[in-house]
């Protein structure tokens, strides 16, 4: 091959726009390991992984598609440095995820914690699709098409991973070694791996109302800060406040830098300092959150920022993403075809198989 760096891959499906879980999840991590020079990293819209639970509701998905590059451009993310797509234009992935499918039992596929997670949170009515149901193996398809090595990831995304790994053994032992092993990377820091709600639930989702959208306007993001969930047993300033499940103090460690003390707030130099102050007693929760707020307003000002630039140019949006997709649809037909290879499916092209059956029947 003729690309030396390894790669990296990941996905968001358009189903709202983003918000600072991703921010911190994900997208911070790729704007970082975009400039790295070891790296090849593609970037794509999971829409049709989204409509595996959507079929009913696709102008969701086209309307969160242009949201979420828009979003992509805002935080940073460089067309010029990424191969930035979208899934549903890659129709290569699905003839991979037809292959795949027979090498996944559906026993496998009911016992993925995630997609069990997920069935709880969607209680589909009318009976699960079965597109939803093997969604992990048409991201085995995502990951492989692309020799991906890596996939920079929420940790809930960690037995998808496993289920592509499965895929990428099963396949490479009966067919002949084609694919890639890919491994996550997750967010260093475990408060960035999942950052909690607002309102302290354990996951922050557009479907909950509880999550802060990176195209928030600063009075909402302000208003967000004021409702958060904190310490219940916190009346005074005096009484001693405790940090678990305290959601300004989560997301300070997910955010705040020494700069920002030194700016802020500066009789404190780190959260640690911080922190201790409130447990002893005598630190309120109206100034950690106005401390937050002066934070997440400066992280995100230059991101809304941006974003409304883009706005401004949207067939600029439509283009990178066209281009991109032309792009990744060389590479993964380039995967496929050495896949069709291996399972001995180019019957016109190869012609050893050809080769094979003349001298089988050649008369001697
Ligand atoms: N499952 C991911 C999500 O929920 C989206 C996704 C689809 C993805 N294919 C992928 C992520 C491949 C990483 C790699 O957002």
């Amino acid at each position: 091959m003729e690309n030396k760096k390894e790669v990296l891959l990941t996905g968001d499906r358009p189903t709202g726009r983003l918000h600072i879980g991703h921010y911190v999840g994900s997208l911070r991590s790729r704007i970082k390991l975009q400039d790295d020079p070891r790296y090849d990293q593609y970037i794509f819209i999971a829409d049709c992984q989204a409509l595996t639970d959507n079929a009913r509701n696709p102008e969701k998905i086209r309307q969160n598609l242009i949201e979420v590059a828009l979003d992509y451009l805002a935080v940073g993310i460089d067309p010029n440095k990424n191969t930035i797509f979208v899934q549903s234009q890659i129709p290569e992935l699905t003839e991979l995820t037809f292959y795949y499918m027979n090498l996944v039992t559906l026993g496998r596929l009911q016992r993925n914690p995630t997609i069990k997670t997920e069935i709880k949170e969607k209680n589909f009515d009318g009976g699960i699709p079965t597109g939803f149901m093997t969604y992990p193996i048409s991201q085995a398809a995502d990951i492989t098409a692309f020799n991906a090595k890596y996939v920079p990831c929420g940790e809930d995304q960690e037995p998808l991973l496993e289920q592509a790994r499965e895929i990428v053994r099963a396949f490479n032992s009966i067919y002949g070694d084609v694919l890639v092993e890919p491994n996550g990377i997750f967010a260093a820091e475990g408060v960035c791996r999942r950052l909690p709600g607002i309102d302290g639930a354990e996951k922050m989702g557009k479907s909950l109302g509880n999550a802060i959208y990176l195209a928030d306007e600063s009075d909402v993001v302000k208003k967000k800060i004021m409702n958060m969930f904190t310490d219940p047993q916190h009346l005074r300033i005096e009484d001693p406040g405790h940090l678990e499940g305290n959601v300004p103090f989560i997301y300070l460690a997910a955010f705040a830098k020494p700069e920002h003390f030194a700016a802020f707030l500066p009789q404190y130099k780190n959260l640690d300092e911080m922190a201790a102050h409130y447990t002893r007693g005598g630190l309120g929760d109206g100034t950690v959150k106005k401390f937050l707020n002066e934070v997440l307003q400066s992280e995100l000002g230059p991101i809304r920022e941006r974003r409304k630039q883009y706005e401004q140019n949207i067939d600029y949006v439509y283009d990178m993403l066209q281009q991109g997709s032309i792009k990744a649809r060389a590479v993964a037909a380039e995967t496929l075809k050495r896949v069709r290879r291996a399972m001995g499916l180019e019957y016109f092209e190869d012609t050893s198989l050809r080769d094979e059956y003349k001298s089988k029947y050649a008369k001697k």
